[in-house]
């Protein structure tokens, strides 16, 4: 059903899928005054505004809310957690999605887009079906978005064994979970359940907890994890799970066993291309992903494929920054490439990540350790931080003499810090350039400064 009645089923651009990638797309394929249909068989927003970012991030601000109420004798106030009201927590969760949902929808109406609600699949390179209707575009861009994946042999029965899907809306605290992946989501739930007052382990295959980050990050994680009462076990690979009558009992290759009452599966997101005609029309699949060219084309003349289906960082506003390129590529605005190593990154526990660019150890595997340069400002010389109650740091990594490859942070509210990181990592900046630019204090954006100040061999409040 197509709705912003238009009785043309012929357009400048079809895009199939109204998540981050395909909205952006949408909104600004119309702004350059094209035709756009927008297909989408849910809700437009897509994973990210209706079962991922926002509402996790929502829980997450909770989350923060219970430590603030818990830890607050340490600043003098009195103000006892009593407890969790899940109810009223998924209404205010429910209500900033909402809120952002109407929104959306109606950025869509005013651009004179055509939403078709339903199942799209591909008929040939340059058309879409829904529901026995073509809808047929000069291009077509696919933005069909990801999965929450499992393991082989191991069922996510939406119960007992469930993805970040249902975590989102699980009507109670539970006592006890078992978090499969030290990864993002895997952090996120654990931090968020553990503010909540639940006992936590995570279960990592990996070395470390968030582990494509730098690693002076993780052992920050691990330490502020471990003394918030959350356990993990790190280089551990699952093996197998069963039912008991309590919950679940987790088994690990090496021999450990875990108890909870239920499990959350965070191993990644896989891409959702199957059955879908991508083949059919000709286009090259990989592991179920959709390899594009710099300008997000595939195989296929005519079809762009963007967001969580291409290879690469799965994140939103990389969805976003794909679908505007691809808009502009096609509005002939030449528009700039872009690598996924300049995303900013950010992971929303308790304490916080954020980064851009390479961490220490792929620089020093790029260009070679001797020819790069760390440098970790502690926020113990932060005020701000001080005045918070953080630990982590402020971590930039510059190629010798010359610009910052990487930057690294980990602390509360650190996340907002990433603007700045971004900037400096894209513009690529030396620390010179940032050392003489002023941040105000106090700011935990300060930390920044001062690791840019050390850098440029004018360190500040840094004890020698
Ligand atoms: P992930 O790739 O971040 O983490 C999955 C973790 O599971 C990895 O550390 C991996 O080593 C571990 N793992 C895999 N198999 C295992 C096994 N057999 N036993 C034990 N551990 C195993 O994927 P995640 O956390 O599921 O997130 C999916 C995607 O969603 C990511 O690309 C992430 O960036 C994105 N996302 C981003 C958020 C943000 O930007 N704040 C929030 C949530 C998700």
């Amino acid at each position: 059903m197509a709705n912003n009645a238009d009785e043309s089923t012929s357009f400048d651009i079809v895009v199939l899928g109204g998540g981050s990638g395909g909205h952006a797309c949408a909104l600004r394929a119309a702004e350059l005054g094209m035709t756009v249909a927008l297909i989408e068989k849910d809700k437009v927003g897509g994973t990210c505004l209706h079962y991922g970012c926002i509402p996790t991030k929502a829980l997450l601000h909770a989350a923060e809310v219970a430590d603030a109420a818990r830890d607050s004798a340490q600043v003098g106030v009195q103000a006892p957690l009593d407890g969790i009201d899940v109810p009223a927590l998924h209404s205010y969760k429910d209500g900033v999605v909402t809120r952002a949902y109407k929104g959306l929808q109606g950025l869509i109406k005013a651009r004179k887009i055509t939403l078709v609600e339903g199942a799209g699949r591909l008929v040939g390179p340059n058309a879409v079906e829904v529901d026995g209707t073509r809808y047929e575009g000069r291009h077509l861009v696919l933005a069909t978005g990801s999965y929450a994946k499992t393991l082989p042999g191991l069922e996510l029965d939406g119960e007992r064994v469930i993805s970040s899907y249902e975590a989102l809306t699980l009507d109670r605290v539970p006592s006890s979970v078992v978090v499969l992946g030290g990864g993002v989501i895997g952090v996120e739930f654990a931090s968020v359940w553990r503010s909540f007052g639940a006992e936590v382990s995570i279960v990592e295959a990996l070395p470390r907890l968030v582990p494509s980050e730098d690693e002076d990050v993780s052992k920050v994680v691990e330490r502020s994890f471990r003394r918030r009462g959350i356990g993990f076990k790190t280089g551990a690979p699952f093996k197998g799970v069963e039912k008991t009558d309590s919950g679940v009992r987790v088994t690990l290759e090496g021999g450990d066993a875990l108890e909870a009452e239920l499990m959350l599966v965070a191993v990644g997101r896989g891409a959702v291309t199957e059955g879908l005609g991508y083949e059919e029309a000709g286009i090259t699949l990989d592991r179920g992903f959709v390899p594009t060219d710099d300008r997000f084309r595939t195989n296929v003349a005519g079809v762009y494929a963007i967001g969580d289906i291409v290879p690469g960082l799965q994140l939103a506003h990389r969805g976003f920054q794909q679908g505007i390129f691809v808009a502009e590529h096609i509005g002939g605005l030449d528009p700039v490439p872009f690598d996924d190593t300049g995303i900013p990154r950010v992971t929303y526990c308790d304490p916080e990540v954020a980064s851009v660019g390479l961490t220490e150890a792929a620089a020093a595997e790029k260009y070679g350790a001797d020819n790069i340069e760390p440098y970790q400002y502690d926020l113990a010389g932060n005020g701000k931080s001080q005045i918070l109650k953080t630990q982590g740091f402020a971590k930039v990594v510059r190629l010798k003499g010359d610009r910052v490859l990487g930057v690294h942070m980990v602390g509360a509210r650190v996340g907002e810090l990433v603007g700045e990181a971004q900037l400096i990592y894209n513009w690529e900046a030396l620390p010179d350039d940032v050392a003489q630019l002023i941040h105000a204090h106090p700011t935990q954006s300060e930390a920044l400064g001062e690791a840019h100040l050390a850098l440029a061999g004018k360190p500040l409040h840094v004890h020698s």
